[in-house]
This record gives C-alpha cells, sequence and structure tokens, in this order.
C-alpha cells in the first residue's frame, strides 16, 4: 500500500473538544491522542484527545472494513488524523458529562500519524500516579486537561498583566540574568567566569538593583514578566527558579502603589475567574497581624483573632506568667469556639503540637455549666476568672488556649499556626477571596547565628522617616515602609519604598554590618547612582507562580509551571543538575572538591 504522509489535506478541520451540533452531518479532518480504545462486538470506540477535549470516533465493519481492521492495531497514545462525518449519538448513548458527548465520528479515512510506546503508567488514570513518576515523564503529564488548564491560565494571567501594566504607562526591561549578587536573603546561584578566571556571576535573586537604577536612568515606570533564582529550602510554594511580575515606580508614596496594584488584582480577578473584588482592600500594621492572627501573612477567612492575656495574669497567683510578664514576656490566647467539647486526649494532642512548635506547654481553659475549668484556675481570683473570660472572648462551651513565652512574637507565632490548623481541621475556613495589605513590617531583624541585624524585606528599604534616630539606638524598633500583599494566607507580592539618599543607605550598610569598603565593593555602584539625581521611588514584585495556583485552585506551584523541580532542585526529566566533565571545569578554573562519593 501506499505510505502516506501528513499533508495539508489531514490538517484539522476542528478541534476534538469542539465538535458540536453545527458540525453535524458534515465531514471533518481531527488531530490528536488516541486516549481510549474499546472493541465491542466488531464496532471499534475510540476517544480522540487534544488540549480541547475528547471526542467519540467510531469504527464500523460494516462501512469501512479495511479501515476497521487497521483500526484494531491502534494503541493508546497513538497520534492520528481522523476524518469522518459528524452525527448525533444514538439515543441512550449520549454523555453528558464531555461537551461533545452528544455526537460522534463515523471514520471514513484516518492515518497513523506516530505511535506510541507502552507508556509508564494509564494516561486515564494519571491522577492517582506519583508525582515523582509524572515529573520523570513531564510530556505525557502535560497531556492532562487540568495542567493544559493551568498553562492556559498562566498564559492569561501574564497577558492581562502585560496589557494592563502598558495601558498604565509601564514599560517591560529586561535586565541581566548574568549579575553580581543581590541581597534578598536567599543563596546564591553561581556561573563561574571562563574569561574571568576566578570571577563568578550571580544569577538574579530578582532584578532589585536594576529596577532602581531604570528609575535612576529616568523610566518612571518599569515592569518586567522575570525569572527568579534562589538557592533556598524549598516548599510547595517555593520554587529555585520561579517568575515574578516585577514593578517599580518613580515619584510615588505607598498609597499610590498599592491603589494601582489593587486595581490590577480587581482587573486580574474579574478577567480570570470574573470575580469582582471590593476595593481598597484592608491594610494592617505588621504588629497588629502579628498580635491578632500570629503571622505576617494572616488568612482572613478564618475569623479567631489571639486575644493578649497580661492583664488577667500580670497580678494574679499564677507566679509563673506573672513573673514573665514582669520581665517583659507575654502570654496570648487563641480562643476556641465550642472547644469545651474537647476530650482531655484531644487537648493533650494540641499541647503536644504546640511544643513541636516550641511552645514550654499549652494551658487550657473550658467553660462548662457555667464554670471555669482547666488546671491553673486554682490560681486566678474570681475578679481574674472574670477578666480572663471577657479578655479571652469566650462562653458557656468554649475553651482557650494559653501559650507563654519571653518573646511576644513567638507565643503569638505558636498559637497562629494552632489557629489555622485548628480551623481547617473543623471547616472553619470560608469561601472567598480575601486580600490585604500588611505594612510597617520591621526594617531589620537579628541574626542570632551570625549575631547581627538583617534587612527584613532588602538593604534598600526605607526606613519610616521618623524612625531614623532609632538606627543607631534601637535598629530592632525601626519601622519600614516595606507593604505585602496577602491573599488567604498567601504572600502574592512584596515591595517597599527605597531609600533614594545615598547617605542613608550608607548609615542602612553600616547598620547591616557592611564595612564602608564591603559596602563600595559590592554596591559601589548603586551609592553612585544614589548620588547622581535619583528621584523617589518604589515598587513591588508578585509571584507569579503563587498567583496562578490560587487562581487555579491548585495546592502547589509545582501544578502552574510547565517545567518544576522537585524539593531536591532536581528535573527528574532531564536529569538536572547533572555532572560535568573535569575539561569543563578546567576551562572554567574550577576544581572539583571530593566528594564522599569519590
Ligand atoms: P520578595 O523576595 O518578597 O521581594 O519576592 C516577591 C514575591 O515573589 C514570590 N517568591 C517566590 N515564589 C516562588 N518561589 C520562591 N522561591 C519565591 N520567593 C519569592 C512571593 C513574593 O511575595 N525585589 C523584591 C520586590 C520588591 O521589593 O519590589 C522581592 O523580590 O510571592
Amino acid at each position: 500500500m501506499e505510505r502516506r504522509f501528513f499533508d495539508a489535506t489531514w490538517k484539522r478541520t476542528v478541534y476534538c473538544g469542539e465538535v458540536g451540533s453545527r458540525h453535524e452531518g458534515t465531514e471533518v479532518c481531527l488531530n490528536g491522542w488516541l486516549r481510549r480504545r474499546r472493541d465491542l462486538g466488531g464496532i471499534i470506540f475510540i476517544e480522540l484527545w487534544d488540549h480541547t477535549g475528547i471526542v467519540q470516533i467510531v469504527f464500523n465493519p460494516e462501512e469501512q472494513e479495511a479501515i476497521h481492521d487497521l483500526a484494531g492495531e491502534l494503541r493508546n497514545e497513538y497520534v492520528l488524523a481522523v476524518r469522518g462525518v459528524v452525527r448525533a449519538r444514538p439515543a441512550g448513548t449520549e454523555n453528558s458529562s464531555i461537551p461533545t458527548g452528544f455526537h460522534e465520528v463515523a471514520v471514513s479515512d484516518f492515518l497513523l500519524l506516530s505511535p506510541s510506546r507502552a507508556l509508564p503508567f494509564d494516561m486515564n488514570d494519571v491522577d492517582k500516579v506519583d508525582e515523582n513518576l509524572r515529573l520523570r515523564y513531564r510530556y505525557l503529564d502535560l497531556r492532562r486537561p487540568r495542567l493544559q488548564q493551568n498553562l492556559r491560565v498562566r498564559h492569561r494571567i501574564a497577558l492581562f498583566t502585560r496589557n494592563f501594566l502598558s495601558n498604565e504607562g509601564f514599560l517591560e526591561v529586561e535586565t541581566p540574568m548574568l549579575t553580581k549578587s543581590t541581597p534578598e536573603g536567599a543563596r546564591d546561584y553561581l556561573v563561574p567566569s571562563r574569561v574571568n578566571p576566578g570571577m563568578f556571576y550571580a544569577l538574579p535573586q530578582s532584578p532589585q538593583i536594576f529596577k532602581q537604577i531604570l528609575m535612576v536612568g529616568g523610566c518612571d515606570r518599569y515592569y518586567q514578566i522575570v525569572k527568579c533564582f534562589r538557592d533556598e529550602d524549598l516548599r510547595a510554594d517555593r520554587q529555585p527558579e520561579f517568575t515574578q511580575i516585577d514593578i517599580e515606580m518613580s515619584f510615588i508614596t505607598e498609597e499610590d502603589i498599592q491603589s494601582l496594584m489593587e486595581k490590577f488584582m480587581q482587573g486580574l480577578f474579574k478577567d480570570i475567574l470574573g470575580e469582582e473584588l471590593l476595593l481598597p482592600f484592608p491594610r494592617m500594621t505588621w504588629r497588629e497581624a502579628m498580635e491578632s492572627y500570629g503571622s505576617d501573612k494572616p488568612d482572613l477567612r478564618v475569623s479567631a483573632k489571639l486575644v493578649d492575656l497580661h492583664d488577667v495574669f500580670a497580678d494574679s497567683g499564677m507566679e509563673a506568667f506573672r513573673t514573665l510578664l514582669t520581665e517583659g514576656g507575654s502570654v496570648r490566647g487563641l480562643p476556641f469556639i465550642g472547644g469545651a467539647a474537647l476530650s482531655r486526649k484531644e487537648f493533650a494532642d494540641l499541647e503536644a503540637r504546640a511544643k513541636a512548635l516550641g511552645a514550654a506547654g499549652l494551658a487550657v481553659f473550658q467553660v462548662k455549666e457555667g464554670t471555669l475549668k482547666g488546671p491553673l484556675v486554682k490560681f486566678l481570683d474570681e475578679a481574674a476568672q472574670k477578666r480572663l473570660l471577657v479578655a479571652g472572648q469566650i462562653g458557656e462551651g468554649d475553651a482557650l488556649l494559653v501559650v507563654a513565652d519571653k518573646d511576644w512574637r513567638k507565643a503569638c507565632g505558636i498559637l497562629g499556626t494552632l489557629r489555622l490548623e485548628l480551623a481547617r481541621e473543623r471547616n472553619l475556613v470560608e469561601e472567598g477571596w480575601r486580600f490585604l495589605w500588611v505594612t510597617e513590617f520591621p526594617l531589620l531583624e537579628r541574626d542570632e547565628e551570625e549575631n547581627r541585624w538583617v534587612a527584613v524585606h532588602h538593604p534598600f528599604t526605607s526606613p519610616n522617616m521618623e524612625d531614623l534616630g532609632l538606627l543607631e539606638s534601637d535598629p530592632g524598633n525601626v519601622r519600614s515602609r516595606a507593604y505585602d500583599m496577602v491573599l488567604n494566607g498567601n504572600e502574592v507580592g512584596g515591595g517597599s519604598i527605597r531609600i533614594h539618599d545615598s547617605e542613608v543607605q550608607q548609615k542602612l550598610f553600616s547598620a547591616l554590618a557592611f564595612t564602608p569598603q564591603d559596602a563600595e565593593e559590592r554596591f559601589g555602584f548603586l551609592l553612585d547612582a544614589l548620588r547622581s539625581g535619583t528621584p523617589p521611588h518604589g515598587g513591588i514584585a508578585f509571584g507569579l507562580d503563587r498567583l496562578a495556583m490560587l487562581l487555579c485552585g491548585g495546592r502547589s506551584i509545582r501544578d502552574v509551571m510547565a517545567f518544576p523541580k522537585t524539593q531536591k532542585a532536581q528535573c527528574l526529566m532531564s536529569g538536572a543538575p547533572g555532572p560535568v566533565e573535569d575539561r569543563q571545569l578546567a576551562e572554567l578554573h574550577v576544581t572539583r572538591a571530593l566528594s564522599s562519593k569519590e
């Protein structure tokens, strides 16, 4: 038989998922993958798949004997071009769960374009396959409708972003990938320079310095959809290379950028999900977020709030708490509505969890039959008990979980984690999209290991000018002009108003224990730029992957990336990272350290 090839006559006239009433009685040509084949007493049915969906194809021996026989050889995931006439399915055989389920294509001819080897898993049951196996065969995994859908949502997010920002006067400018280290708090990926022996580029953790220099260069409004690289411990919402929607603006204050970015989110959610977001988003200082929710990214879908129990215990008979409070420590509580019904064992389990999070213990109060119960009640007189009920905001049937610690952040953080875990376990997380801005982050935090102050955001974030005087005397209490956009407990974006004065920048470098030489060597070009006419400026960067994950209803950013890496930063499909030859290393002036494997 004459060998036939794919040519213009075999090009699709319609996508599989779009076959419908308007094609009834006409001949169509389809291109796609065979997803399932069933032989039913002579008649062969196959499902043909492309990214739009599946359609049923029928091979009837009475109509097309030769073709029918060939169809018997077809296997799953073979690539086919199929020609045939669309007709309504016989009454009673319709499938209302798919859009094409009322029609089928009666084959008149087909061409096998490419066979498939026996695959490592059943394509009709991919959801049950171990993720590592799917990552190894990502090209098969990508044929899943869910991943196809996610990639398309991601594309629409990028498209909306470009249109929105371009209409608002932003210019997309590319910045280098081979650059100098930018301190965003993670380790750098380094690239040795062949032509500069012993020298290394760093892949950008973000384009932070470049975007600021674009402002010095008069660009006014910059954005970029850009890859960033961070060598850090990975989690479900972190990858070693990820994408930011990176933004910077000149001559603005916090309010300008926040209101514009809210408008951006409003448009995006309308475009992608048809959701109407109400503006403005609430603003909350970092201090309030930590005190009320035990988190710098509070999930407002959970209504419970933490309470301060200082006034209950400050002069109570509970000596350990009293002493802790006089020494500046903190006693915090989490009201647990309905918690009085929990058994002793369930509370022991909660205490074990609190201890695993670093608590010295978890004190529990319960209100049962009008009385306050719990091991610590005996230390509280009647007035203190009343204060506990009021401050703890609990009543009949409720419980109060209490953590005391010398560090208020730690006490709140532990209760904040329990708050979320309990809400998830008891289905108390409301539906919906709860955005907020968290503002006034501290500028600096103590790195106890290195015994020095480090920037909470990055070293170019402006201090709140009212606190400038504290930079030397009380660095931990300097508020910054940084803000995060938080959505349902996820940090989707973070940014700040920057330092645009070289003297303030130098002051900050010295607070961070950079010697003047260090600062000059690493950031001299930035300091020079800041001395060369710098507009006040600020910006933000959104995690595109995180946004896409939330908009797709996914749990992991791996589900919205075409080729993600594993927790060990490996690409299981390509095998990266891989070994290199000594010859390549020699060219790069790099010598190999002996590892335990050698
Ligand atoms: P920041 O470090 O807060 O700010 O990053 C901005 C946003 O990027 C996302 N993100 C990540 N997403 C996936 N994997 C990661 N490893 C990862 N790390 C961060 C988060 C985060 O909110 N240059 C500053 C921005 C600025 O100041 O304008 C910066 O990079 O959603």
